[in-house]
């Protein structure tokens, strides 16, 4: 991979990282249920650091990193505001499903890039940090569900 396709991928994942600590800090804030509200919101400071690293990362590699405030994190406060408005098991199934998504998004180019291991540690890295909250996440979610009427 060239290092424009680099910075272009790494700048994709900064944004959903962004966008990432706008919904669940709005979701921290929304749910009812004490437990689950703690952790979702012990899942921001990951995420956070998530985002700097990539930042970081992509000036390392030459290129210009999306800022936080902008669009990406807009687009995840709007999906903030509008799950929260369907209850806690709408937003925890709205977290697990982007954590799915960068859980793939992760693996694809900690297997494929082959000359720069510093971006594959990482990505390995915040792949697992993904795994972690998808689990937990997943554990949340079956036992709401056998909660439910
Ligand atoms: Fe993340
Ligand atoms: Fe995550």
């Amino acid at each position: 991979m060239n290092s424009e396709s680099m910075i272009e991928l790494l700048n994709r994942f900064l944004e959903a990282e962004l966008m990432a600590v706008e919904y669940y800090a709005i979701h921290a804030d929304a749910i009812t249920e004490p437990e689950i509200a703690e952790g979702v919101r012990a899942i921001i400071p990951a995420e956070e650091s998530h985002a700097a690293n990539l930042a970081t990362r992509i000036k390392e590699l030459g290129g210009v990193p999306v800022a936080a405030g902008g669009e990406a994190s807009r687009k995840g406060r709007e999906m903030g505001e509008e799950s929260k408005r369907s209850g806690t098991l709408a937003m925890l199934k709205l977290e697990l499903m982007q954590e799915q998504l960068a859980i793939k998004a992760y693996a694809e180019p900690v297997a494929d890039i082959v000359d720069d291991m510093v971006t594959v540690e990482m990505l390995e890295e915040q792949l697992f940090d993904e795994m972690r909250h998808a689990k937990w996440l997943k554990q949340r979610i079956i036992a709401l569900e056998k909660k439910a009427p």
